[in-house]
């Protein structure tokens, strides 16, 4: 098992750019916090709202360390999986972590309708955005093997990018 691991902030595109990585590398494509919501039984909105945080971040970490028994597939992380210090070990393990990079400005323009996003479903969306991320930033980086930045970049041409960083490790070693 080496996966593919997409992580960034949300509206990133690492579910988008996922499917199309899985797709151009024929691998499985897992999204994270479906898996999640697969667990609870509710959507993140909803896990949010009535179990709280905790319940989703310890439901996160269990779906992100079952990944460890999967055969190896393209994975769209949730966007605060890199703020638990054991989350990021894991990520370590697991194969190879791609940082996607996109600025709180972009990120809120893609996400649109915020519902979805219960950290960003506020009056205040781009300020939490700008103050998420740049908390966040450095632990992105932390967990990343490697970072693309997406901010004006469409969805081909990033997950292009990523096949590439894929493909160029695949000849390291
Ligand atoms: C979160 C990102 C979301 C989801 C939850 C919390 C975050 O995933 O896991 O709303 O803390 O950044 P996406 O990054 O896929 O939107």
């Amino acid at each position: 098992m080496s996966h593919i691991l997409l992580i960034g902030f949300m509206g990133a595109g690492k579910s988008t750019v996922g499917r199309r990585v899985s797709e151009m590398l024929d691998l499985p494509f897992i999204d994270l916090d479906v898996r999640v919501e697969q667990r609870l039984g509710a959507s993140v909105a909803e896990i949010f709202h009535n179990l709280g945080e905790p319940t989703f971040r310890e439901a996160e970490s269990e779906a992100l360390a079952d990944l460890e028994d999967e055969p190896s597939s393209v994975v769209a992380c949730g966007g605060g999986v890199v703020v638990d210090d054991e989350n990021r070990r894991i990520l370590n393990r697991l194969g190879q972590v791609i940082y996607l990079r996109v600025s709180a400005e972009e990120a809120l323009a893609r996400i649109g309708d915020t519902h979805g996003r219960p950290l960003l479903s506020r009056e205040d969306a781009v300020a939490k955005a700008s103050t998420l991320l740049a908390l966040r930033e450095s632990l992105y980086r932390l967990a990343a093997d490697a970072v693309i930045e997406t901010s004006g970049v469409n969805v081909d041409e990033v997950a292009s990018a990523v096949v590439d960083v894929v493909r160029s490790a695949g000849t390291k070693g």
